[in-house]
């Protein structure tokens, strides 16, 4: 037998009215992602193809996320103009599945952590019943707010009822729909002509299009265990609630890699971030974006890394903050240093306290390991930058390059105003203003010549007092 093909429709056109925001619903992020980004991912994990995403509010916006997010997919998007209810939604799919035989599962935009294990099992119980039709339900101490399941004595849907709609009878009933559904594409929008909207709300339930199946045929009820799987948000308490539960779920999965967390609670990992075995991650460390960590590694506590690369065996002292840079391996970092875009470390260097780093590129072994900035910089290799050094890299409109050659060392307190170059193993005085290039192998000093003048101190000190005793009068 041919294996039963499945596409999927993502339901994300609401406005989200609870959000209280100016961003569409389906756009708030969880762990770096849109949340619209999660249910689609599922689908496309279960192979589910073509994926018909309907979208309403910023639907532009939404579709460039996707499309940039799932590069692989078959995603079409439709829009549905005016939000007149779930049955509408789902109708608007219809063009984008005009040439698709199957099955179709319909998804929530706002309903995240659906596991691709969960829908792929909800979908071989489908297929294996020989049905139409299967809803997937959830039973709720508190059912507030749910369509209601009617089942008949053998299981099988009688109809659903939404809240509004429901008798006092039908609301103690505490099975609900989950809206989840996987329906047979044809008799799906067969049964969504003729929808009517003479209900509580004034709209097109898609709940009336299964119920009308289930008048005709079995429709199939698979209860679902883990009601998380099915939260739904509505608002940001909402969002906070179930971003929770993903970071919980993200966090679990990396120790099972072989990483050690050593405050999984406090501890910050996006959903795009990836981490190598025997990497240690201290309390109060957030990792966002796209950031690959190597094998290894130590990230102290409060560090905060973004869209960054950190090789193997690389240490990050405590509140380092480090943002689409690249750090080679063997490097220590901070404490309280700030790498800022566009800067590649390179093997066993050192940034140390206070440094702050921005489109930079060091060779191997190299030290700045106190109160820096190195921006606009290309460093080699084994260079020594004394603590307050700053590359001057800006004249108020331009930004000019500091080169920096192998074996380098440069004074405490010392200026370079770029452009300027610095020969291989040149030293530079503490204290100096480097203006001009620097050949290699020379001593550059730049700085006033020391006068010493006999007993000046005591002269001033005497003054003090005076200046003092006058003030006190
Ligand atoms: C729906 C179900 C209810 C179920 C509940 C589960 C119906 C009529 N009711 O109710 O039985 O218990 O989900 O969470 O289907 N949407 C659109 N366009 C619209 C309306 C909705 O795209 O015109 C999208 C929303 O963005 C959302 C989803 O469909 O992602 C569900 O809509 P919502 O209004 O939240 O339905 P509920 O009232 O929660
Ligand atoms: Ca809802």
């Amino acid at each position: 037998m041919p294996k039963r093909k499945c596409a999927a429709v993502v339901l994300a056109a609401g406005l989200g009215t609870r959000m209280k925001s100016n961003k569409a619903k389906v756009l708030h992020e969880m762990a770096g992602l849109p949340m619209v980004c999660y249910c689609v991912r599922t689908a496309f994990k279960c192979k589910f193809s073509p994926i018909v995403v309907v979208v309403g509010h910023q639907g532009d916006l939404v579709e460039k996320v996707l499309r940039e997010f799932l590069p692989k997919a078959d995603l079409r998007f439709v829009t549905q103009k005016q939000q007149l209810g779930t049955g509408h939604a789902m109708k608007m799919a219809k063009p984008a599945l005009k040439d698709f035989k199957g099955d179709v599962a319909i998804l929530y935009g706002d309903v995240p952590l659906l596991r691709s294990k969960t829908l792929l099992e909800f979908f071989r119980v489908h297929t294996q019943s020989k049905l139409q039709g299967s809803v997937m339900s959830l039973f709720l101490d508190n059912p507030d707010g749910y369509g209601r399941m009617q089942l008949d004595k053998d299981q099988n849907l009688v109809k659903i009822v939404e809240e509004k709609d429901a008798d006092e009878q039908q609301k103690k009933i505490q099975e609900v729909n989950s809206g989840i559904y996987i329906v047979d594409c044809k008799a799906l929008f067969s049964k969504l002509n003729g929808l009517k909207k003479n209900n509580a709300q004034g709209e097109y339930y898609l709940t009336d299009a299964i119920s009308k199946l289930a008048k005709q045929t079995p429709v199939g009820v698979i209860l679902l265990e883990n009601p998380i799987e099915l939260t739904g948000i509505n608002n940001r308490s909402d969002l906070a609630l179930v971003t929770a539960a993903l970071q919980e779920q993200i966090n679990e999965y990396w120790m099972r890699q072989g990483v050690t967390l050593l405050d999984p609670a406090s501890t910050y990992i996006d959903a795009q971030t990836i981490i190598g075995i025997d990497t240690t991650v201290a309390p109060n460390v957030c990792l966002r974006g796209k950031t690959k960590i190597g094998t290894g590694c130590l990230i102290e506590a409060g560090s905060f890394i973004k869209d960054a690369v950190i090789k193997n065996d690389v240490t990050v002292l405590p509140y380092s903050v480090i943002e689409g840079s690249t750090v080679g391996t063997g490097c220590q970092i901070g404490p309280f240093a700030r790498i800022r875009p566009g800067t590649k470390v390179g093997e066993d260097c050192k940034v140390g306290n206070f440094v702050e780093m921005k489109k930079v590129t060091t060779g191997k072994n190299t030290k700045i390991s106190h109160l820096a900035y190195m921006g606009d910089a290309k460093l080699g290799d084994n260079i020594n930058v004394g603590a307050g050094t700053i590359t001057c890299n800006y004249d108020g409109v331009n930004k000019f390059t500091t080169t920096i050659a192998d074996g380098v060392f440069i004074g405490s307190d010392s200026q370079l105003i770029a452009p300027v170059k610095v020969g291989k193993r040149a030293y530079i005085a503490s204290g100096s203003t480097i203006t001009e290039d620097v050949p290699a192998d020379a001593l550059a000093v730049s700085r006033a010549d020391q006068k010493n003048i006999k007993g000046a101190a005591k002269r001033i000190a005497k003054r003090n007092r005076a200046i003092k005793k006058a003030g006190k009068k």
